[in-house]
């Protein structure tokens, strides 16, 4: 027990003792007076289908490509599970309604699965059990006049599709041309608020370049910039397509969700250092927000050009692994989206890759031709559940400036922000994250950023892609062992809901759990109790030796 003890406390103090006074102070707030949103501001919470839905083949779902690299590929997911249930939302889906209305939140927003509409890919075959379950999850919302905000892809393509090479394929323009066409008849005459494509950067990069997201194709520096070009072409036409055939008709929005981290300047006294900060946010926003949102579209001019550099000295010809676009593709692409969406939840610091391949990317790959290394091995940021994701608030208010003199002041919606732990109930950290994040996104307004919109994510516990159900990112909890997936609210629900009913952030409002959340915390499987007690614990230690260590430094 001491050993264990200690271990925990030294774990703490690695990860608190370079807590700065001035960053410990901010990190809780407690004395910051109460700062309040403007008054038509949209507040959401998010989810996507392969993530929450289970049902996998129930009805006629077809098989997608998570089915596929889940069911065949176990080892590569980090507890070798699956999304053959899940949240089972598939049943479940009122009790997420409800959720959603507790939250007072004024939009949900989540994802169709291609798959489970048209089972092979192909408009051969329609699932009426597919559509009917999506139609009733959006009537159930209207009911309580909740926006419904929904993705038409979320990362789980038929795998039918991807036997034919998935995005890399110029086929798939067309394809996903006649499955929006579909999903915007079906729903268009409800669902005023669509997004193409979600993450665009994480669908070609980690879905091709590397061995991360399915399809996990691992070949680095040439399909992912297919992806990328197929992606950008397939959702300027389901733009116009929108635009021309139902805009009008429907009065609904359309646009695009990038993402990424920010990247901060190693050095912020380094003019290298910067640069390299400027060239990743080009490569990971501007290879797909340059084409759509800025004046003269195409890829970025510092893309393009490095891009082609290393192409001709790696001995490609004359032929750039980036393709290029028609000038009348780019006059096509450009301006097909009514706002800008952005999903952040950390920041990386960033160098530049060395002479030497300091970073030792192979090459070509993405990493190697935007020259950038990252790290968070020296930043004193708070972690999470997952080892990807410090928190650092100043990145979000860095971003969204970035992205305001970038494209000329869009107007943005978040919809994605959120931050993973290791199960439990009582989620501070998660309420301090948002909390802050906010206080962030309330600076860059004030600063002028148009930010209309937050979203956060996610409704409940869920899939989490590789990391399987380790990392929770919910406001609800989910009772994975239980048959109906009991769902039960965190602390960070209830705060979170206080935020969406009062438009404000109150800094001083931390509930303790009420009577539903005890009886629910005493239900939960053993492993997950302990590791909601070690967090407790973790923070309690940390939180301590944060004041010391403030009260020493200052
Ligand atoms: C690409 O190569 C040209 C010609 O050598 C050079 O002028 C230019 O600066 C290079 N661009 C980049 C971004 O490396
Ligand atoms: C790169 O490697 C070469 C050969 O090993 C070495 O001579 C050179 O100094 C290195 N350059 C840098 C910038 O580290």
């Amino acid at each position: 027990m001491w050993h264990m003890l200690l271990k925990i406390a030294l774990l703490s103090l690695a990860l608190e003792q370079s807590s700065r006074c001035g960053a410990a102070s901010t990190y809780n707030n407690p004395s910051s007076n109460a700062r309040h949103f403007p008054s038509d501001f949209m507040w959401g919470v998010g989810s996507s289908s392969y993530q929450i839905e289970g049902g996998w083949n129930a009805d006629d779902k077809g098989e997608s490509i998570w089915d596929y690299l889940t069911h065949n590929n176990r080892e590569k997911i980090v507890d070798q599970s699956n999304g053959d249930i899940s949240a089972d939302s598939y049943h479940q889906w009122r009790r997420d309604v409800q959720m959603v209305r507790e939250l007072h939140v004024t939009s949900y927003r989540f994802s169709l699965s291609w798959p489970r509409i048209m089972p092979g890919g192909y408009m051969n075959h329609v699932s009426t059990a597919g559509i009917k379950y999506y139609s009733n999850l959006i009537d159930e919302l209207l009911k309580y006049n909740i926006t419904p905000m929904v993705t038409m892809y979320h990362w789980d393509l038929p795998q039918r599709l991807q036997e034919l090479g998935g995005w890399t394929n110029p086929e798939i323009i067309p394809l996903f041309k006649d499955y929006a066409r579909l999903v915007l008849e079906m729903y268009g005459d409800r669902v005023k608020l669509w997004t193409t494509i979600n993450e665009p950067w994480h669908v070609c990069e980690h879905g091709y370049g590397v061995d991360y997201m399915a399809p996990s194709y691992n070949f680095p520096g040439i399909p992912a910039y297919l992806c990328g070009h197929n992606l950008l072409k397939a959702h300027a036409e389901v733009v116009h397509m929108y635009r021309e055939q139902f805009q009008q008709r429907q009065g609904g929005r359309i646009g695009i969700t990038v993402d990424t981290s920010w990247p901060e300047p190693k050095n912020p006294d380094s003019a290298e250092d910067r640069e390299a900060s400027e060239r990743a946010m080009q490569f990971y926003i501007g290879w797909f927000a340059h084409p759509i949102f800025s004046k003269h579209g195409n890829y970025p001019k510092v893309m393009i050009e490095r891009i082609r550099n290393m192409s001709k000295q790696q001995g490609f010809g004359s032929r750039s692994r980036l393709p290029e676009f028609t000038p009348e593709e780019i006059h096509r692409i450009k301006g097909t989206s009514d706002f800008f969406g952005i999903n952040s939840y950390t920041s990386n610091l960033v160098t530049p890759n060395g002479h030497n391949n300091t970073g030792k990317f192979p090459i070509p790959s993405f990493n190697h031709d935007m020259g950038v290394v990252e790290s968070q091995a020296d930043v004193d940021w708070p972690g999470s559940g997952s080892v990807w994701l410090k928190v650092y608030p100043k990145g979000m208010y860095n971003l969204l400036m970035w992205i305001h003199r970038e494209y000329n002041g869009p107007e943005m919606i978040i919809t994605e922000n959120g931050v993973s732990d290791r199960g439990g109930l009582e989620d501070y950290a998660r309420v301090d994250y948002i909390n802050l994040y906010l206080s962030a996104v309330l600076d860059a307004i004030e600063d002028g950023a148009n930010v209309k919109g937050y979203i956060t994510w996610s409704l409940m516990d869920s899939y989490e892609w590789k990391a399987g159900y380790t990392e929770k990112f919910g406001l609800y909890h989910v009772d994975f062992s239980s048959p109906e997936r009991t769902r039960t609210p965190k602390i960070s629900a209830r705060v979170f809901g206080n935020i969406c009913k009062t438009n404000t952030i109150d800094w001083s409002f931390r509930p303790k759990l009420n009577e539903e959340q005890l009886v629910a915390s005493a239900r939960l499987p053993a492993e997950e109790a302990a590791e909601n007690g070690g967090a407790r614990l973790k923070w309690s230690l940390a939180l301590l030796l944060s004041v010391v260590l403030a009260w020493i430094h200052c």
